[in-house]
């Protein structure tokens, strides 16, 4: 690979007429068709906090992991849980990841457009720091193996800004294809506008990208296990348009992993409804006493759930809600673990289904 100077070419792009080829077509269809399956089947779970949580949390992990950040998703809904713990540190970056992605979310709910602030706004949640837009020349993408210098994005403030309204100039605008999720994820990663965190951001977008163009009511397809497990083909790909201006294998390497990864979370999806149904059931029959929907809820929103959470949400005192979860650890519904002073109940069987 070599290192190619930015020159960035406007969006929408000029071979706009080559980027709808008919494979591009054939596959735009069959991600479309994919995709609404799990549009049309994520409201049968009744409270959609389960599966955002569940399914976002997951992604933070792994799209944070293609950055070399490493999390174990155990540790990862722990520092989540006890909020007064000390953080561990990639941990907490994966957290910000997920925060910042309901951040987006809210924006697109209010606003249905996304304008450079909100990007900025995304960017400065997942890096805990507000550098902003890059002012200071020096950023390059480098190779890790060979430490070589493969792209050097745009150095000058002003044309990253310029470039950057051209993005949501046409990251807005009435073209609505799958397709065109990828050409926004490349110009992003192209125009490489902050000192870090440009790929994590760049794939908040993309699920924003979905829930604005109406593929989806909720946040809840992410390509980075996709993404992860190609990780060379990812990089190489980007390289493909910026050395030859070859499109078609990069936005079709897109599409495949929003076909690929709309199915999986499909059974993901199915996993958990069958999982909450069947747990709903067991309780009421269980532990008939201290049974409510909202109960069964609670330790599906959360993994780990605490004591706090009950009381909360079920509006009793602690002495309570300490026996509601003991009585379901007693039924195996739940077990405990100690993080310092904090007890945790862990739903296991929930956790299981999250990593499948
Ligand atoms: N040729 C390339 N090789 C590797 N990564 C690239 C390339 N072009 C763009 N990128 C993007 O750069 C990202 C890494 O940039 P960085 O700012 O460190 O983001 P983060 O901190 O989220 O990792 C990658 O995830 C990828 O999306
Ligand atoms: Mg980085």
């Amino acid at each position: 690979m070599r290192n190619v100077k930015s020159e960035i070419p406007l969006l929408p792009p000029a071979a706009l007429r080559k980027i709808e080829t008919l494979s591009v077509l054939r596959k735009e269809a069959a991600a479309r068709q994919a995709l609404a399956e799990l549009k049309g089947f994520a409201p049968a779970i009744p409270n959609q906090n389960i599966l955002i949580n569940a399914i976002a949390l997951q992604e933070a992990k792994e799209s944070s992991a293609i950055e070399n950040i490493v999390t174990t998703q155990d540790e990862l809904y722990q520092n989540f849980t006890v909020k007064s713990s000390p953080v561990d540190s990639s941990a907490k970056e994966v957290i910000n990841y997920r925060e910042a992605m309901y951040k987006g979310y809210d924006i697109i709910k209010k606003r249905q457009a996304i304008g450079v602030n909100d990007i900025v706004k995304i960017q400065e949640t997942i890096i805990e720091n507000n550098a902003g837009i890059r002012r200071l020349p020096g950023t390059a993408l480098v190779s890790g193996a060979a430490n070589t210098v493969i792209y050097t994005p745009p150095q000058d403030y002003g044309e990253i800004c310029r470039l950057l309204d051209n993005f949501c100039v046409y990251l807005n605008d009435e073209e609505n294809s799958l397709w065109k999720m990828a050409v926004l994820h490349y110009q992003f990663e192209t125009i490489h506008p902050f000192y870090d965190g440009n790929g994590r951001t760049g794939r908040i977008l993309n699920i924003l990208y979905l829930l604005l163009k109406n593929y989806l009511d909720t946040p809840i397809l992410y390509l980075s296990s996709y993404i992860i497990k190609s990780k060379n083909t990812y990089y190489a790909l980007f390289q493909e348009i910026r050395e030859k201006g070859i499109w078609e294998n990069w936005v079709l390497y897109i599409l495949e992993g929003i076909e690929a990864t709309s199915r999986q979370t499909l059974q993901k999806v199915r996993a958990i409804k069958n999982l909450f149904e069947l747990t709903l059931e067991r309780i009421r029959e269980g532990c008939p006493k201290i049974y409510s929907k909202e109960l069964v809820e609670i330790i599906f929103e959360n993994p780990y759930s605490k004591i706090d959470f009950l009381v909360h949400k079920l509006d009793i005192n602690r002495k309570t809600a300490s026996k509601y979860l003991k009585e379901l650890e007693e039924n195996h519904f739940l077990s405990h673990i100690q993080i310092g002073k904090e007890v945790l109940y862990i739903n296991t069987a929930l956790m299981e289904a999250l990593k499948k």
